[in-house]
């Protein structure tokens, strides 16, 4: 993301969000769609990831794997462990350093290419049209696929506007089943849907209990753009594992804080990507369509937000 002047502690998405009035949480929202993406045997129960029907109709399980972190040899395992267990959207990006990990996990996993949803994410450094198709395939050279359910400008920086034309024509070509955006501001996505033949299908943001983005939930819903939370877990900062109110509801349902959170994204209709190293992990965090928040559970959530960034590190 382009860095933005910071005042008083106040970035862009902050000075957003000012005087935005806080409800949309303590909402029950209707999900955007309700065709079955992969099934698996968690604990007794087997559980079905429901999907989302993107604006060109492509369906895109609602909850998925990142990979961010999990390079080499851990990759290629985590990776072939998540689907194992049930996932079938795997979240990389070339700046992760890790196709080739994801790659040789998703071979090892012996499920057929076509059962699963593969996104990666286009550098700021190769931006722009030519940049942009050399870019794509690498990328997927390195996974080992001939085509990509999902390609996403990892931030609005450089050349967008080549980078959407190349992705355009990527698309038509059939090499990508839809194209979206990451990290784009609503003026940002206004820019290049003034350009765009084609409307951006998706875009990934950060999004978690502690930074709720209201104001991009509500512009990416009148887009009909959907919303794709990275970082559900806040990688784990400000104390999201041990927080007494997220604790406290967990308690309720029987449930934990990470299923919860997921749980949490998913009746915003937010298709949400935890990562995660450890088998049990993965599986807890598939084990989330057995229960509900009801709108006590939604309210109690809606304060947690900070409305900021978790890594400010980044912006
Ligand atoms: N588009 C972008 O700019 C962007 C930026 C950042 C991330 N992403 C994507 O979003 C994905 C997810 O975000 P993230 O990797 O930053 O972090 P995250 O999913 O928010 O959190 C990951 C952390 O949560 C822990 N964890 C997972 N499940 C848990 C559970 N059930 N109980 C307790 N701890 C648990 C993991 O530890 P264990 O390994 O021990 O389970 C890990 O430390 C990334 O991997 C990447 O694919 C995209």
């Amino acid at each position: 993301m382009a860095k933005q002047p910071q005042s008083n502690g106040m970035n862009r998405r902050d000075f957003l969000r000012t005087g935005t009035a806080v409800a949309t949480s303590a909402m029950l929202l209707p999900l955007t769609g309700t065709s079955v993406f992969g099934a698996f045997a968690g604990g007794n129960a087997t559980v079905s990831i429901p999907a989302a029907r993107l604006n060109n109709g492509v369906m895109m399980p609602l909850l998925g794997f990142g990979t961010n972190t999990l390079t080499g040899d851990v990759g290629e395992r985590c990776v072939a462990d998540a689907i194992s267990v049930g996932y079938r959207l795997i979240d990389t990006a070339h700046v992760y350093g890790n196709e080739e990990a994801v790659g040789a996990g998703i071979k090892k996993s012996g499920i057929d290419r076509k059962e699963l949803f593969v996104t990666s994410k286009l550098w700021v450094d190769d931006s722009g049209y030519e940049g942009t198709k050399k870019a794509f395939q690498t990328s997927i050279d390195k996974l080992g696929t001939d085509y990509l359910d999902l390609y996403l400008i990892h931030r609005p920086r450089g050349d967008v506007k080549g980078t959407w034309k190349a992705f355009e024509e990527l698309y038509e070509a059939g090499k990508i089943k839809a194209i979206g955006v990451s990290n784009f501001e609503p003026d940002q996505l206004a820019e290049l849907l003034s350009y765009a033949k084609i409307k951006p299908a998706n875009n990934q943001i950060e999004t978690h209990v502690f930074f709720q983005e209201h104001v991009n939930y509500a512009s990416l819903k009148d887009r009909e753009i959907q919303m794709q939370a990275w970082s559900p877990f806040a990688a784990g900062r400000n104390g999201i594992f041990s927080n007494p109110t997220l604790a406290s509801i967990a308690k309720k349902h029987g449930k934990t804080i990470a299923q919860v959170c997921l749980r949490w994204h998913y009746q915003r209709g937010i298709v949400a990507i935890p990562r995660s190293s450890q088998k049990a992990h993965m599986i807890e965090n598939l084990n989330i369509f057995d229960f509900e928040l009801d709108a006590a559970d939604l309210q109690t959530i809606a304060p947690l937000d900070l409305n900021r960034t978790q890594f400010p590190e980044w912006s």
